[in-house]
């Protein structure tokens, strides 16, 4: 097994046939191996500083119906929210004086931001804030649009493929959604310019050993700044209600394969990974991952942006989250920075 690490730590390809065996194998001393290595890869880049991201949910309104997400717009169970501009202000305001260089506006479709809103809001922060950069999570929209907001200031775009295999798209998704066009906004991102960040649910309903060997030969092939990997985690008002939730220990495996592709790329140790493993995100640094995604939403309307069930840090203020994630980070021996964490060229 160490032979399949080093090769791929030497080559950032692997077969079919050794992503197999790492991904089946069942020796602990093994894959400490493997993260022992991914994390000699990710402190060549990064030495141990964490990069944190102030998540800012500011809309749980969507128009698509993916049907892994709890916000889905059949979801008429949701209490649903918008910020207001001001909010997402105040929202930057509180995560500067704590130390965030990256505000990452995420929410749902909805309709009810336009373009001209969208640019108003990311010039502000951006003239409030010179030295933060602005990740956008908006999912699709035209060309056009994405050049709106980039020429506005927009530094960033995360838009996960949620999976390269078109036919697991097609279970994943309403009729209406379609794989050709979520890959045509990666290549308009990349395009564009954007640090553009792809990725995909572990463990999703139908997903294969394939289908995820397709997500690491895209990945690879893409060569994307950030890469969003965590566990799925059924929501019970979706039609994903009975299905298990993706494995702690493969997403572990999947970030230092990864970090081993792509040595310098950014790779959040999510949520996700945190809900289902109490220390899943101090275990997602320790494979490889460098990034962490605390939540500056207003504390009242976290609890309805429940894109899964059981979702951690929905009843802690902003300054609780940031003070818990770097204890729990010290603890491993890294450290948190005031950055704004841009991607390094390998
Ligand atoms: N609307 C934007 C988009 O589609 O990219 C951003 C918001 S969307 C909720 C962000 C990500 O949440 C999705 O890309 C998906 O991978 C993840 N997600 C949704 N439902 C999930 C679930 N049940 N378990 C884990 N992750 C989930
Ligand atoms: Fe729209 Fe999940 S279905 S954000």
């Amino acid at each position: 097994m160490k032979g399949i690490v080093n090769r791929l730590a030497e080559s950032g390809f692997l077969s079919y046939d050794d992503f197999l065996a790492l991904k089946y194998c069942d020796d602990n001393e093994d894959i400490e191996y493997l993260f022992s290595k991914s994390r000699e890869q990710a402190k060549k880049y990064y030495g141990n500083k964490i990069f944190i991201r102030g998540l800012i949910e500011f809309t749980n309104h969507c128009k698509n119906d993916c049907l892994y997400c709890g916000i889905r717009a059949s979801n008429r169970k949701l209490n649903r929210y918008r910020l207001s501009e001001e909010e997402i202000i105040d929202c930057c305001k509180s995560g500067y004086s704590l130390g965030f260089r990256t505000f990452v506006l995420q929410g749902g479709e909805d309709m009810y931001f336009s373009d001209d809103d969208y640019v108003r809001i990311i010039s502000r922060i951006k003239s409030n804030y010179p030295d933060c950069a602005v990740t956008l999570s908006i999912g699709e929209r035209s060309r056009q649009s994405y050049e709106k907001y980039y020429n506005a200031g927009a530094d960033r775009y995360l838009l996960r493929h949620e999976t390269a295999d078109k036919a697991h798209y097609k279970r994943l998704h309403p009729e209406i959604m379609s794989f050709e066009n979520r890959m045509r906004c990666i290549r308009d991102l990349k395009d564009i310019g954007y640090q553009t960040g792809i990725g995909f649910m572990v463990g999703s309903p139908f997903q294969s050993d394939e289908s995820i060997y397709k997500d690491l030969l895209f990945i690879k092939e893409t060569n994307p700044h950030m890469v969003g990997i965590g566990p799925f985690i059924p929501h019970r008002d979706t039609p994903f209600a009975e299905f298990a939730r993706g494995s702690c220990n493969l997403t572990l495996r999947l970030l230092a394969i990864i970090r081993l592709m792509l040595p310098s790329v950014l790779l959040p140790a999510t949520t996700a990974l945190g809900t289902i493993d109490e220390r899943g995100r101090e275990k997602g640094i320790l494979a490889g991952a460098n990034v962490v995604m605390p939540n500056l939403s207003p504390v009242m309307h976290r609890k309805d942006y429940s894109l899964y069930d059981n979702k951690i840090c929905t009843g802690e203020e902003a300054a609780e989250c940031r003070f818990c994630l770097s204890r729990r980070i010290e603890s491993i021996g890294y450290e948190i920075v005031t950055d704004r964490g841009d991607y390094k060229v390998s």
